[in-house]
């Protein structure tokens, strides 16, 4: 049995609207035999008609075993088609599939020239542009008999949703999305052909401020993007008898504005059902009264077809409890810090308002506390129209919340049932796949785990933001880049991190410098306003601005996008150049403004910075990039470049030595941070690192086992420690419960990650109102290590997207009893599960079809160690094996695999603790 399954192309199945001009092609291998890779592929590409009897593509037997990232290279795409496609592969043992099942993508618009509709506004005479109310904008439109195929594309300078015959198009949210719209704007592709019919239709589009236009950060300033909202819309509608009809937006359609009163991301949405305008997307509705719309010369040639994950609804929860507080207020508690909106069914007179605001935590009392949102509202109002049952959610707004606090709801007093029966939550992030999965025998680590993905799906709204609640919710690189590798794992984060990227190159500066926040919306503002913010001229900062080498790196290292790279690679080398022009010698970036360590709680009495010197972290993260920026050039074949930045890296990690290491080995600085650094970036060799390794150890071992580390240290703490032989202290790091740990939040009650370690303090008071976020996903970056050391799963990073896999388990001296993860490649599921029982070791082991797997097993040795029943000389698809210090190593090919060895070698020997990665 071999066959060929989940086709993809550019990651997505069945793919509606993109204009990627020479997509590429993933597929899965599945077969019942171990050791199983491909020998040769076939791909078969057909139009519109979905028959191969003319492929326009076909590859013949290719003879090669790469199965993912496969690039078109047939006949030249053409826009608005439809393309059908097959593949069927040969294995290494002579085996040929059947044909995949057929799987298809459709191009969107693949010129810009190709639009022909106009962005439009409603007539700012008539309507004020400025205010806060959504507009709506419609037409009806006659079409002929014999409909077989429709699409809009569509987009809006604001946020847009439409609606054909009063019915909702798409499921999306919040689009255009939020990409730098001063470079790029992406539209979307909706099929609409069941929406329509002969005769008359109505169309209609809610537009609102969104991202364009609203408020977008906590300076505050309107308009970022410009003064007008527009929407740009195109239908082609294409009849049996072969012929097309385009309709598009221009100044025949008509304005208005109806119940939605605002509807802002920080501010919330108030809703007057009474304004509703009935019947407005139906086709005979009549909108005599009102006002005309204009065209506007907004730019065509910055659109591009949407590339991330649409923005969706992925979940909904139900209200857990009713709360009373002490001060008088009715709460409902959704049990889960979560992201998204309210949904709310009412049955109440006309013109009762539900007032709800929206909050994160209760305070110390156990009161509703809204400090920390700082000037965001989060309040949503919903006037009734009265007269039967209504349901209702804000359309462009979003909260981050725990809490909703409930007010003008008649039955408050006396019916909490009917309360709780009448508000759902609607979870909303990116769209993602979900691909990774962790668990342990430590339930509060679970509990964590579920922690960091919250706080991921929270975060991860069309832009990785840094908190979804306050007045900030921007696309801090810092954040980022941290959190990235551990996003990779628990969901697929291909598409929305190829957007952010391009949008970070497209936001660099000149100089190369990298902005905050990406979409870049702090820089300019500050510019020109002549307002200083965090130092002076600079608007970049180390391990910030890496993110433009980081991200591109990790996803060429998690999805073998070497087209990315190549795209980004100018960027990536700009950042480089830039570091390089910013020191007093081209080897030491010992200038400017600096974030270091931030929130580090080595940082003084009240300052956010960590007491790591700031130019230590400057310096170890421009040897890192320097460093991807060498790799990324070797992947690319850039030799000269290859050459340089070795030479670079070479020299930057002596002025390290010279600056941040002491004649006899040891730090300059004695924070956690200054030592797990130069680990992680391998700016320390042989006795140096050892040195440095264990003067690490000792400081968190004489901290009692406490952690001071902020947003650079934290990620790579445990990793430091486990990679060089301490992986006990690290994984009682990972247990700790008391102050500060990650399990501290948990014993508060955090269903998120937390922005602060002691967000809420022991005494139950906040940190301070400032600053504190209670989602936060930064410093659950402790995820990568969870999947990588503790469960084991792991890649050669030499044969990125996991085509060669490590599984390294690494046990602990009994705190951890069983660990296990789960990882969906481009090549299939890997999974890495240990346990300890009694008196033996089980690893389990699944390796997906075409790749191949380095498989260490902690303290066994040859000669006990048993597959199934079956030692390992005999058992089919394990290659070879030797013994290294401290276990076993096999290499396998693909298959599911039961290890089994006796228990007392791993720890009467210590080898739990010996074993690192180097
Ligand atoms: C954000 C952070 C960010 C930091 C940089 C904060 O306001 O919430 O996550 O990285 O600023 O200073």
């Amino acid at each position: 049995m071999l066959f060929v399954k989940e086709l993809t192309c550019e990651y997505r199945k069945n793919l509606l609207g993109t204009d990627v001009k020479i997509p590429r092609f993933s597929w899965k291998i599945e077969s019942e035999k171990r050791g199983t890779y491909q020998q040769a592929y076939q791909i078969q590409v057909t139009g519109s008609a979905g028959s191969f009897q003319c492929p326009i593509w076909d590859t013949g037997r290719v003879e090669s075993e790469q199965s993912i990232q496969v690039e078109y290279a047939g006949t030249k795409l053409q826009s608005r088609t439809r393309y059908h496609y097959r593949i069927k592969v040969w294995d290494n043992f002579g085996r040929e599939s059947d044909w995949s099942e057929l799987s298809w993508w459709e191009t969107a618009l693949l010129s810009t020239n190709e639009w022909r509709a106009q962005w439009i506004t409603p007539d700012p005479d008539a309507i004020d542009p400025h205010s806060k109310a959504v507009f709506l904008l419609r037409k009806s439109v006659h079409l002929k008999r014999g409909i077989v195929s429709a699409r809009i594309y569509a987009t809006a300078a604001g946020v847009y949703e439409i609606y054909l015959n009063s019915s909702r198009v798409g499921d999306d949210l919040l689009a255009p999305g939020w990409t730098s719209y001063l470079h790029r704007h992406q539209y979307q592709t909706y099929d609409v052909t069941h929406h329509l019919q002969s005769g008359m239709n109505g169309i209609g589009i809610m537009l609102g401020d969104g991202w364009y236009k609203g408020e977008v950060s906590f300076i505050p300033r309107r308009n970022f993007y410009g003064d007008c909202r527009a929407a740009l819309l195109q239908l082609h509608v294409q009849y049996d008898d072969g012929t097309e009809e385009l309709i598009v937006s221009d100044s025949t359609w008509k304005s208005s504005t109806g119940p939605i009163l605002l509807s802002e991301f920080f501010a919330g949405e108030t809703y007057d059902a009474r304004l509703e305008k009935q019947g407005w997307t139906e086709p005979d509705y009549d909108d005599a009264d009102w006002n005309q719309t204009l065209a506007l010369d907004l730019p065509m040639n910055q659109l591009v077809a949407q590339e991330n994950w649409p923005t969706r609804v992925t979940e909904t929860i139900r209200p857990k409890n009713i709360i009373q507080t002490p001060s008088g207020d009715t709460l409902l508690d959704m049990g889960q810090n979560m992201v998204g909106r309210i949904r709310m069914r009412l049955n109440v007179p006309a013109g009762t308002c539900i007032r709800l605001q929206h909050a994160e935590v209760l305070d110390k009392e156990g009161n509703f506390y809204t400090g920390n949102l700082r000037s965001a509202k989060q309040i949503v109002k919903y006037i009734a129209k009265g007269g039967g049952v209504e349901t209702y959610a804000p359309h462009f707004s979003f909260q981050g919340f725990q809490y909703v606090k409930v007010e003008g709801f008649p039955e408050i007093e006396n019916d909490h049932n009917l309360l709780l029966e009448s508000f759902i939550g609607e979870v909303i992030h990116s769209d993602m796949e979900p691909t990774g999965d962790f668990e342990c025998s430590h339930p509060m680590v679970n509990q964590l785990q579920s922690n960091i993905k919250w706080g991921q799906r929270g975060n991860f709204l069309d832009v990785p933001t840094d908190c979804p609640q306050r007045d900030e919710r921007l696309g801090w690189t810092g954040d980022a880049q941290v959190f990235i590798r551990t996003a990779a794992f628990n969901y697929h984060v291909g598409p929305f991190f190829t957007k952010w990227v391009r949008d970070l190159k497209a936001d660099q500066k000149p100089d190369g410098s990298v902005p905050y926040v990406v979409p870049d919306v702090l820089v300019d503002f500050v510019r020109r306003s002549g307002k200083k913010t965090w130092g002076d001229e600079t608007y970049t900062s180390s391990a910030w601005g890496d993110a433009a080498t980081i991200c591109p790196w990790t996803l060429y290292l998690c999805y073998g996008d070497t087209r990315l790279l190549s795209e980004q690679y100018d960027s990536m080398k700009a950042w480089v150049e830039y570091i390089r022009n910013q020191g007093e010698s081209e080897y030491l970036w010992n200038t400017g403004f600096q974030f270091g360590d931030w929130l580090a709680l080595d940082a003084e009495e009240d300052s956010y910075y960590g007491a790591t010197p700031e130019y230590l972290v400057a310096n170890a993260y421009y040897a890192l990039s320097t460093r991807i920026l060498r790799d990324a050039a070797a992947v690319l074949g850039k030799e000269e470049d290859v050459h340089i930045y070795s030479k670079l890296l070479e020299e930057i990690v002596a002025q390290f030595h010279e600056n941040f290491v002491t004649s006899d080995g040891r730090m300059t600085s004695n924070t956690q941070t200054a030592h797990i650094l130069p680990l992680m970036f391998d700016l320390v060799e042989g006795e140096v690192r050892k040195r440095v390794a264990c003067d690490l150890d000792e400081l968190v071992v004489q901290n009692g086992y406490h952690l001071t580390t902020g947003f650079v240290g934290t990620p790579y703490l445990c990793l430091a420690l486990s990679s060089n032989g301490y992986h006990s202290t690290a994984v009682k790091l990972l247990l700790q419960e008391s102050y500060p740990s990650w399990l501290y939040s948990i014993t508060k009650g955090a269903t998120t990650i937390w922005e602060h370690w002691d967000g809420i303090k022991q005494d139950g008071s906040f940190w301070s109102d400032a600053m504190n976020s209670f989602n936060h996903y930064a410093y659950g970056a402790i995820g990568d290590w969870m999947y990588r050391y503790v469960a084991g799963l792991d890649m050669d990073e030499k044969r990125a997207a996991y085509k060669r896999i490590r599984i390294h388990p690494h046990f602990s001296s009994g705190e951890l009893t069983y660990a296990r993860a789960s990882f969906i490649s481009l090549y299939g599921k890997i999974e890495s599960n240990w346990s300890v029982d009694n008196n033996q070791i089980i690893v389990k082991v699944q390796i997906p079809a075409n790749t191949t797997a380095e498989i260490i097993l902690p303290g066994a040795s040859l000669s006990n160690v048993m597959e199934g029943n079956l030692e390992w000389n005999i058992v089919e698809g394990i290659h070879s094996a030797n013994e290294v210090e401290g276990g076993a190593r096999l290499l396998a090919g693909s298959g599911s695999y039961y290890f089994t060895y006796p228990k007392h070698q791993v720890f009467e020997k210590g080898y739990a603790n010996m074993l690192n990665s180097h």
